[in-house]
């Protein structure tokens, strides 16, 4: 009869693998030493601080946006890989073929949807990110740096979501980047219809709308421009910036934490009347 296995032999068996041991260098006895060494010699784990400031990650401080808005930003790259294995970013093409995403391919709408979804949800986390960073002050030495670095993420996060809007090329996406082209045209000093535009030289063909769109109207070089910018130029972008945020988290010291006043020691009980007995016994 073939003996089954207990699930502590099982673990046992795994623990003691050359496999395990080359990923797991140390194990977990629970001393203050160990905790730093399981950590730091683990490629996974080592990213993560040894130590961290208990009150500090509650959820109730941080809200979890930072790591909610990382989250979404991973489900867009990896909903937008797949995207791109169908679109074609040309002027004949490209509404077509969002056109057979959505009712042709298998998991097409499925793909699409939670692309749009997720773009839409890390607009709304990122500003919630930033106005808890607000509201906790942690904008204040020593991470002003990081919240200049995450003003820059946030600009990002907006051009990221005006450039992936002309993609499927429908009458809204058409309209919608007209309109931010115009406004673009209208930039103070850098369009040619805003203040100081003309004066420092900006005119129809050389201002920041026609470096934006190609050429004075959306056409064929504009849907290639923003493919460009919303598949890699900003993503990349993007990816560069979050390594740099999230290591100046660690160098300024961790995420801030609410300044937990410590609990005052409280005062032993006042002495009990003697019982009886005690009475008695002249206690
Ligand atoms: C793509 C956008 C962003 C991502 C993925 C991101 C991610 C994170 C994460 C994971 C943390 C650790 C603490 C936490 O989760 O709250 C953090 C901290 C921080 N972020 Fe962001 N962030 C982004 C945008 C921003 C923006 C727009 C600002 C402000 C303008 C900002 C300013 C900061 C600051 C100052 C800290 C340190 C906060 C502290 O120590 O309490 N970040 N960020």
């Amino acid at each position: 009869m073939i003996k089954i296995p207990k699930l502590s032999e099982i673990l046992k068996y795994v623990k003691e693998s050359d496999v395990y041991k080359s990923m797991f260098r140390h194990g977990y006895i629970d001393t203050p030493v160990n905790r730093v060494l399981a950590i730091t010699s683990n490629v996974w784990l080592h990213l993560h601080p040894a130590k961290i400031n208990r009150e500090a990650v509650r959820y109730r401080f941080t809200w979890g946006m930072g790591g909610i808005t990382f989250l979404i930003f991973l489900v867009t790259i990896v909903t937008g890989v797949v995207l791109m294995f169908y679109y074609r970013p040309v002027v004949e093409y490209a509404y077509k073929d969002i056109k057979y995403l959505d009712f042709d391919v298998a998991f097409g709408p499925l793909m699409r949807k939670m692309h749009r979804w997720a773009a839409h949800a890390m607009v709304i986390t990122v500003w919630l990110h930033m106005y808890r960073v607000f509201l906790t002050g942690s904008y204040k030495p020593p991470r002003q740096f990081n919240w200049g670095v995450g003003v820059v993420l946030l600009a990002a996060t907006m051009f990221l979501s005006y450039t992936g809007y002309l993609l499927p090329y429908d009458q809204l996406a058409y309209w919608a980047v007209t309109v931010g082209a115009n406004m673009a045209r209208a930039t103070p000093g850098l369009g040619h219809q805003g203040p100081f535009g003309p004066e420092l030289g900006m005119g129809p063909g050389n201002d920041v709308a026609f470096a934006l769109l190609g050429g004075t109207q959306i056409g064929s070089a504009t849907i290639l421009r923003f493919y460009v910018l919303h598949c890699m130029f900003v993503p990349i972008v993007l990816s560069v910036l979050l390594i740099v945020h999230f290591w100046r988290v660690r160098k300024d010291g961790g995420i801030s934490g609410p300044n937990v006043i410590p609990a005052t020691p409280t005062p032993p009980p006042p002495a009990s009347p003697p019982t009886r007995g005690e009475e008695r016994r002249g206690a």
